[in-house]
């Protein structure tokens, strides 16, 4: 079985071939350095740079796959950008029409979590927690058909308070990958807890607003004192935030009993989530590195397993 997978929900447009579960291709172009000087994606430009990209996907696409030899195509179709999803839409749509091949649409979350399927083996029940620039939530995924939103965040998603803080601090859009290397690297902090951990009704929700507000007044306060030291700083941050996701994660766990743990979306990239792995007493699967950002193949697997397991699409 060959799918094709096109993913184009936010800035990246990428098309993968999945053949009987391996990855015959698997391109992407990214639009980060085009919204770098804005600070933030700006859908209308990021609309017409899919559109561009698709058409220089598609073409490397038939220079190296048989498009006829296609069994399937899926394609991203929510959540996202309401602009991006539609010109992937109307991509696959027009495509599956033209080769006469079947087009299923995929929840760019569930893709999220599927993407560490490429790899590996999803113990079920398994509890997921997608976390990225957009999102901050916790999925309890029955089997590969029944997943069910379990919590989230009430204000903003972790990715994005990485990013507005990073900007405080002075550096390139998306700045979660700069802090961590920051952090990371960093052998002292302020030797002491700068921030105070939100509460929420669900303890299984995630807040994120109010750890950035303490995040930009404490910036503003240490430069004003002419003690702000940009490696402890995102040394205490980074901390706290792995702390306090990996206290959620526990508690969900004793709660649902999963059998393993998925982290998937962006900020699965991040090295002290990542370190969560040893944590826990069940497997806990990240995404390879390179399939923890947006991609098509992670669309083409959620649809390949669906598929296999005869789920309702
Ligand atoms: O899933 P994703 O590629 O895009 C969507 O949000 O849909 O996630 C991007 C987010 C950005 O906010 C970026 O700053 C964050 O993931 N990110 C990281 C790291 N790498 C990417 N955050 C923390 N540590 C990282 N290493
Ligand atoms: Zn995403």
């Amino acid at each position: 079985m060959k799918i094709l997978g096109i993913e184009s929900s936010h800035d990246d447009t990428s098309f993968a071939v999945l053949e009987n579960s391996k990855i015959i291709f698997h391109k992407k172009i990214s639009q980060t350095k085009i919204h770098q000087k804005f600070g933030g994606t700006i859908p209308e430009i990021a609309s017409r740079e899919h559109t561009i990209s698709m058409r220089i996907l598609f073409q490397q696409l038939e220079k190296e796959i048989n498009i006829f030899s296609l069994d399937a195509i899926a394609y991203t179709a929510k959540p996202g950008l309401i602009g991006p999803l539609q010109i992937g839409y109307l991509f696959a749509k027009g495509l599956s029409d033209a080769l006469e091949k079947p087009l299923y649409p995929i929840d760019h979350l569930e893709g999220h979590i599927f993407s560490v399927a490429l790899d590996q083996k999803i113990l079920y029940p398994a509890l997921a927690l997608v976390i990225s620039g957009g999102h901050s939530q916790f999925y309890f995924c029955e089997n590969p058909c029944k997943f069910t939103l379990v919590s989230e965040t009430l204000d903003d998603a972790v990715g994005e308070i990485y990013d507005k803080i990073g900007r405080k601090l002075g550096f390139d859009f998306p700045a979660g990958k700069i802090i961590d290397h920051l952090a990371k690297n960093s052998k002292k902090n302020y030797h002491k807890n700068l921030f105070a951990t939100p509460k929420t009704k669900n303890p299984l929700d995630f807040s994120f607003s109010g750890i950035k507000t303490q995040a930009l007044n404490l910036i503003n306060k240490l430069s004003q004192k002419n003690l702000l030291n940009k490696e402890k700083f995102c040394k205490n941050f980074q901390d706290f935030i792995s702390k306090y996701i990996e206290k959620k994660i526990f508690l969900a766990a004793k709660i649902y009993q999963p059998k393993s743990i998925v982290i998937a979306g962006g900020v699965s990239a991040n090295f002290a989530i990542r370190n969560l792995k040893n944590k826990f007493s069940i497997p806990v699967l990240l995404p390879n590195l390179k399939f923890t950002t947006d991609n098509g193949a992670m669309i083409a697997k959620t649809l390949e397993i669906k598929l296999k397991k005869k789920c309702k699409l």
